[in-house]
């Protein structure tokens, strides 16, 4: 495998080698951190192969992510013996009195059993580990440093939003980063939480909770908010800093939905009722906390609340701060890379720091290392910033071509793969595209990714077909930065696929399948000094096309986490109508694997 091909050129003070694991709620993940740069971070789904890795049950809190974890030490060259810690994102001893967070649930007790046991679940699963180098590392604070510490800095102070689900006992973190060092601002206790409030709603409508929130945020912008004068009562902002949910009769306001059931106008309303009440609520917690963080120019956000990039978008257009950046992993995986952050980051501010000082608010728990919160002002942080989120697995061009030689699939090895995918997709084609290391988050960002033409009104039922998705999701486009503000209005640049942005009149009837109902579009922009051959590709596309947009989904067929590794490309490739698979600088065309005729599996041709 691939193995630092795109470093930092950093130089940290210290030799810290730390490993974060994400494991207590669901996307189990792992990253490992080490002289101050982030060498891997992988989700467990992508070597389960089983979605978000587990279910967020309490009776899962004990499932480890073992593969995850093992790949990034050997990825590294590191046994677990090696590590100077192991960052767990999740402080069973801020749990406090479970009762008193009004969730009722009467496992939660389990959670905490098996979290308080993790030291010991993990040397089982990483032989040669110390359980006593374990740390745990308060769940929002692992969220806050997945941010705030991955952002390239601005040169000022950094404030911070969490908000998720839940933590071990708040559901939001309202903070400011000066000299590398948290303070926290505000913090909501449960059972108050924006994400709570949005997985019942996602369970009302007939989804998945914790995991098809996305799904909902897409089915607002067919309704209408109705609904908002009762959910303005209901949820509101207390102007601290923090917010109060009251108990949604959610039946009193629309009839629940099966699984399997039609959609009704009044479901998108309900949606689209809440969508926007949680929109009004996140500026009034942006600006407070804009205000007591003393006003910096830059706002980091992590948390599940953080993935909604309509809600991001407006906050980015409306909210006082110049820079909005949003962790790409914001949900619970990139927990595993906060935590490392933090302990790694809280190393260098207090080097043999004992536990014994280690109670302040937003500091870690444990014997490894440990610093308050506001200790060690005026140092700098000393991890290297997030330039990108292919930190996962990836394959050297010989360990491609041997593995399309063992499948006896025809293949070529074309002057220019950009070209060959640019050339295919100009035709109407779909390219499932395969490069580099897969990425770290829930977006395909060009590395794991499924593309197709933008100006065919059809691809989008297309592409929803061969994914099997609800045809009411939009799909996104990439766009190569250059060009991006001369067909979208709104947030720039967004690397992450994190903001919504209105398409520019010009541009929505030569671009229809990449403008949602609502004129807007998720969009990807692409820098070509980091992403030199998804932009070779963009370009060759509009060279022949004229446009400089091309569909970008996931690689991934319903239900199943992203493609990883070459064996499941080539899986999907068989198995789903894909014209061309474009792997490392290699191209399988489907007429040449299957028979019939090249680049027409799909298409029309044009
Ligand atoms: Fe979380």
């Amino acid at each position: 495998m691939l193995l630092g091909s795109k470093r930092f050129s950093w130089v940290a003070p210290l030799v810290v080698k730390v490993l974060g694991v994400n494991a207590i709620f669901h996307d189990p993940a792992a990253a490992l951190i080490v002289d101050g740069q982030v060498l891997a971070a992988a989700e467990e789904e992508r070597f389960s192969r089983r979605k978000h890795g587990k279910r967020p049950v309490p009776f899962s809190a004990w499932e480890l992510p073992e593969l995850s974890a093992a790949w990034c030490l050997e990825y590294a060259g590191l046994d677990p013996g090696d590590l100077d810690a192991v960052a767990y994102s999740f402080d069973p001893a801020r749990c406090g009195d479970l009762a008193g967070t009004g969730l009722r649930d009467p496992w939660d007790p389990l959670r905490v059993d098996y979290a308080v046991r993790a030291p010991q679940f993990l040397a089982e699963a990483l032989p040669g580990l110390d359980p006593a180098q374990v740390v745990f590392v308060p769940h929002h604070v692992a969220h806050a440093a997945s941010a705030a510490l991955a952002v390239p800095p601005d040169g000022g102070d950094t404030a911070v939003l969490v908000l998720d689900g839940r933590g071990e006992a708040t559901s939001h973190l309202a903070g400011v980063y000066r000299d590398g060092v948290l303070s926290t601002l505000a913090s909501q206790r449960l059972p108050h939480s924006l994400g709570l409030l949005y997985e019942d709603l996602t369970r009302h409508l007939g989804f998945l909770h914790s995991s098809d929130e996305y799904k909902v945020m897409a089915l607002a912008s067919y309704g209408n908010p109705r609904f908002l004068p009762q959910l303005r009562e209901l949820v509101r902002a207390t102007g601290d800093g923090g917010f109060r949910v009251e108990r949604i009769d959610w039946t009193a306001l629309t009839k629940p939905r099966a699984a399997a059931a039609e959609m009704t106008d009044d479901h998108a309303d309900l949606a689209s009722s809440v969508q926007a009440r949680l929109e009004e609520v996140l500026l009034d917690l942006v600006r407070w906390t804009y205000d007591a963080a003393g006003g910096p120019a830059t706002l980091t956000m992590a948390g599940g609340v953080a993935l909604n990039c309509v809600a991001n978008a407006r906050i980015a257009a409306e909210g006082p701060f110049s820079r909005v950046w949003v962790q790409p992993a914001a949900g619970d995986a990139g927990t595993a890379l906060g935590a490392a952050l933090h302990v790694a980051n809280e190393a260098a501010h207090c080097p043999g720091g004992d536990a014994a000082h280690d109670t302040a608010p937003g500091a870690a728990s444990g014997a490894a290392f440990s610093a308050a919160s506001g200790a060690a002002a005026g140092v700098a942080p000393v991890v290297a910033p997030m330039t990108g989120a292919d930190l996962g697995r990836g394959w050297s061009d010989d360990e491609l071509e041997a593995e399309l030689r063992r499948a006896a699939l025809p293949y070529t090895r074309p002057a220019s793969i950009a070209a060959e995918a640019a050339e295919v997709l100009a035709r109407n084609g779909i390219v499932a595209w395969f490069q580099g290391r897969s990425e770290y988050g829930p977006r395909a960002l060009g590395h794991r990714s499924l593309l197709a033409h933008p100006g065919d009104r059809d691809t989008t039922a297309r592409m929803n077909d061969v994914k099997g998705r609800e045809q009411f999701r939009p799909i996104a486009p990439m766009v190569r930065a250059e060009r991006f503000a001369d067909v979208f209005e709104g947030v720039y640049p967004s690397p992450y696929m994190l903001f919504v942005h209105r398409v520019r009149p010009e541009w929505t009837d030569r671009i229809p399948a990449v403008v949602h109902v609502d004129g807007t579009a998720r969009v990807q922009t692409v820098h070509r000094e980091r992403e030199p051959v998804v932009a070779a590709m963009l370009a060759e596309f509009e060279r022949r096309t004229g446009l400089p947009v091309v569909v970008n989904t996931s690689l991934n067929t319903a239900g199943r986490p992203m493609v990883d590794t070459p064996r499941e490309a080539m899986e999907l490739f068989g198995s789903a109508p894909v014209d061309l698979l474009a792997i490392g600088p290699f191209a399988v065309h489907r007429g040449s694997a299957f028979g019939g005729v090249p680049g027409s599996a799909s298409g029309s041709g044009r």
